[in-house]
């Protein structure tokens, strides 16, 4: 039995539906001796998948680019995820988790010839984000010690849990990351930045995991006028920013009010993020 989670619930592994008690893996599966495998969480409003394509499309890439292949088409990916809530939302907001490694096999570096991969997915009720949309995070700065293909959403998230264990041992939420003096992103969200009425977001590249909100954002500015750039940007530039923000399936869009010990702006949510965080509501509300 797992403590605090649902051990009736019922998940899928390997082309079955099991109870979460009763499903075991191997403990030669890849994604527990290397790390060997990627994964999505999906949010669902009312048992409604947001943005399930973009998130099937990043599925796809990260497994592309890892050569793992799973002879799974967007359809099967699609059906699954759909599935799953029918089983399980229940017309609950929930958070639907999907994990695929590299399968079972001698523990040898190279990828095993023939391994079929493991292929996990649950379902879990997600509350969503209530008093921290007007009383904000506090986040400090922390070096950027992970690797260079933090774009591909690995399971690999050892850099990414230092990272946030840093924040809670520094008694605050998160961490605002720096590589080479440039922004990256939050231990497990993407980082916003307003400067004089332009909102900016650090390049999509390796450095960054591009969240599925990255995209939304830059449409929800664009319908709501407000100008967007994505272009490196510099410790100083956050640390003198008007407004901060973060973004992920989880927190969807929450204001970031203390930086560093200082607060961000005026400490209290800017216009850019009210004006985001109303349009955000929108989009789910109309799902
Ligand atoms: N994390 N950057 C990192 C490192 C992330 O782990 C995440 C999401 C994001 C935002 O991506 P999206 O908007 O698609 O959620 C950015 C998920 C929620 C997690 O690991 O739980």
């Amino acid at each position: 039995m797992i403590p605090d989670v649902d051990n009736d619930s019922i998940v899928y592994l390997n082309g079955e539906y099991v109870r979460l008690g009763d499903a075991h893996i191997s403990v030669l599966d890849r994604g527990f001796i290397f790390g060997d495998g990627i994964y999505e969480v999906v949010p669902a409003y009312r048992g409604k998948p947001f943005r399930m394509e973009g998130h099937v499309s990043r599925l796809l890439r990260s497994l592309d680019t890892i050569g793992l292949e799973t002879g799974w088409s967007r359809d099967q990916w699609e059906r699954l995820i759909l599935d799953m809530l029918a089983r399980e939302s229940r017309g609950r907001d929930v958070m639907l988790y999907l994990q695929v490694t590299r399968g079972v096999a001698k523990r040898d570096h190279p990828f095993p010839a023939g391994v079929r991969p493991t292929i996990f997915c649950m379902v879990a009720p997600f509350a969503r984000v209530g008093e921290v949309r007007e009383t904000g995070l506090r986040t400090i700065s922390l070096a950027d010690i992970r690797w260079h293909r933090c774009d591909i959403k690995s399971v690999s998230l050892l850099g990414n849990v230092l990272a946030k264990q840093a924040a809670v041992e520094a008694g605050v939420d998160d961490v605002i990351q720096f590589r080479d003096g440039l922004l990256s992103e939050a231990s497990s969200a993407n980082v916003w930045v307003v400067r004089q009425g332009m909102l900016l977001a650090p390049v999509r590249d390796h450095h960054i995991l591009e969240g599925i909100r990255y995209g939304l954002l830059e449409e929800l500015a664009q319908a709501r006028g407000i100008p967007f750039e994505s272009r490196p940007i510099s410790r100083d530039e956050v640390a003198g920013a008007d407004e901060l923000m973060l973004t992920s399936a989880t927190k969807e869009i929450v204001p970031i009010l203390s930086h560093d010990g200082r607060p961000v702006g005026t400490g209290q949510p800017g216009p850019v993020y009210r004006a985001l965080r109303a349009a955000y509501d929108e989009a789910i509300a109309a799902l």
